[in-house]
């Protein structure tokens, strides 16, 4: 690997959802730009093999299992990463659970559970990150989606959740930033190989036609969001705070004349 291209050399970044997905490409994008990273997830068994698959990649990986609902476990993982690697100076906030259900078939505690993992899990990572911040310099980035801006059937769960992800996004920048900590988005678009996407797209078809709706006509890859991901977290991005970058091939566009 390219030293010129260590530009998180040393970093002691936070990934939070990485057993899988994008925040696991995410995770290996910024270890491969020099950051140490600490990675972390609900499930033990799921974050310590991504952990493993990260070291054989060469990188300098540690692993904590934590429900990102439970602000007491994300204090203690913080304070674990601050305590054994030095202040934190990255931040991504990605865990996610989402499922398709009409809003009138849709039980209150199926709302609650993606705005308690969403929303509320974000801000318990943030907050529990925050004593622990380089200042200044420390860079925090959300992953939101583009439910955030658009109305979709059956997502009113994600899409409340999201947009609510990017308000706080907007309001921590502001309280922060005097701090010197900034705070970002990142917009996925769909993103082939994913969790996320095989949820929405659950045929052939209907990936056809998400497909078809983009301004870029083919899926992201996970790489896609780590550079994004990576330039927010990087000095390039020294000036940039409270923003979403949309890396979504142009979803938002909402292109209406879409092959069907
Ligand atoms: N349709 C309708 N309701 C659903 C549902 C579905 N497909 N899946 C779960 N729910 C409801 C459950 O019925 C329950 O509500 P109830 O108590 O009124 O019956 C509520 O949601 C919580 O479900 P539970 O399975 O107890 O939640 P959990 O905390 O164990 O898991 C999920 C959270 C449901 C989000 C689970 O899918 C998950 O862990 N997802 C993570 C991976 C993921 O979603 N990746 C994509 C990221 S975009
Ligand atoms: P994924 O592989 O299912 O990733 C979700 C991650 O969150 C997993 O590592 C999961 O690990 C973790 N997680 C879930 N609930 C958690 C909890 N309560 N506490 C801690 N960790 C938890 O899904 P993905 O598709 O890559 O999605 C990643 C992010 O991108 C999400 O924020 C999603 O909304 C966003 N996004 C995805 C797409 C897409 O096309 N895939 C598009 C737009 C936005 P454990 O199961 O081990 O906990």
């Amino acid at each position: 690997m390219s030293p010129t291209l260590q530009c998180l050399s040393g970093r002691n970044a936070v990934v939070v959802g990485a057993s899988s997905g994008i925040n696991l490409g995410v995770a290996r994008r910024l270890g491969s730009l020099g950051a140490k990273v600490a990675i972390v997830s609900r499930s033990s068994e799921r974050i310590g093999a991504a952990a493993d698959v990260l070291r054989a990649d060469g990188l300098e990986v540690t692993h904590h299992a934590g429900d990102v609902r439970e602000a007491a476990a994300m204090q203690t993982i913080m304070t674990e990463v601050a305590n054994e690697k030095g202040p934190i100076d990255i931040v991504l906030s990605g865990a996610a659970g989402n499922f398709f259900v009409p809003a009138a078939k849709m039980s209150p505690n199926a709302f609650k559970t993606v705005i308690d993992i969403d929303l509320i899990g974000t801000f318990n990572v943030l907050s529990a990150a925050y004593p622990h911040l380089k200042r200044p310099g420390a860079a925090l980035v959300n992953i939101t989606a583009p439910q955030a801006t658009r109305a979709m059937p059956m997502q009113a769960h994600a899409c409340a959740a999201k947009a609510g992800i990017e308000m706080l996004t907007r309001c921590l920048a502001l309280e922060w930033g005097v701090e010197g900590i900034r705070v970002n988005a990142v917009s996925p678009g769909p993103i082939a190989d994913t969790e996320g996407l095989a949820r929405l797209a659950t045929d052939a078809d209907l990936a056809d036609r998400i497909r078809g709706a983009l301004a870029l006509p083919h899926f992201g890859q996970c790489i896609d969001i780590g550079n994004a991901v990576a330039w927010l977290c990087s000095d390039a991005a020294s000036f940039v705070t409270g923003t979403t970058i949309d890396c979504d091939g142009g979803m938002r566009l909402g292109n209406l004349y879409a092959p069907q």
